[in-house]
């Protein structure tokens, strides 16, 4: 089957949060999820949707020094891994010490060597600030 291709478009941080809110929706156990963009292009954003859709109540932080975070949800964990840090070409091994179920969002996906993802958002900004994702993989 081809792989579909959607173009989604926010103008502001609220409709990114209900984008990713529709996006986690579709989600499941054992989904990879590779957010890709510059500094700031609102990859973070997204992901407080994604886990308002997974049932996660804790709030969503950017961590400022650790790689990786652990949310519980209604019936899946949510690990949020920020790579920015991470040395390119690194690896971590954060999913032996996460039981399943669970569902992976990665921003900075391209400082890993090899990441399987079975989803990829890719972000960008047009000259009035309002955000573009590229998606595939629902
Ligand atoms: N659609 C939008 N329109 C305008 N501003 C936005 C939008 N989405 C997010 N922002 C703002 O952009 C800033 C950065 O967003 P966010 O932290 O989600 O980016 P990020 O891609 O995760 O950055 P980083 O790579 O540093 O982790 C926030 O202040 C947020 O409110
Ligand atoms: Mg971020």
């Amino acid at each position: 089957m081809e792989a579909q291709f959607f173009e989604w478009i926010c103008p502001t941080p609220e409709a990114l949060i209900r984008q990713g809110e529709v996006f986690g929706k579709t989600l499941q156990s054992g989904d990879v999820v590779a957010l890709e963009g510059d500094l700031g292009v609102g990859k973070t954003t997204f992901v407080k949707g994604i886990a308002r859709a997974l049932g996660v109540t804790e709030p969503i932080t950017s961590p400022t020094f650790n790689i990786a975070s652990i949310y519980s949800g209604t019936k899946v964990t949510l690990v949020h891994i920020d790579a920015y840090r991470l040395e390119v070409g690194m690896t971590i091994d954060i999913l032996e010490y996460v039981m399943p179920p669970y569902v992976v969002v990665i921003e900075w996906p391209e400082h890993f060597q090899e990441l399987k993802s079975t989803h990829r958002v890719t972000f960008s900004v047009d000259i009035e600030g309002v955000r573009h994702l590229a998606v595939t993989g629902i």
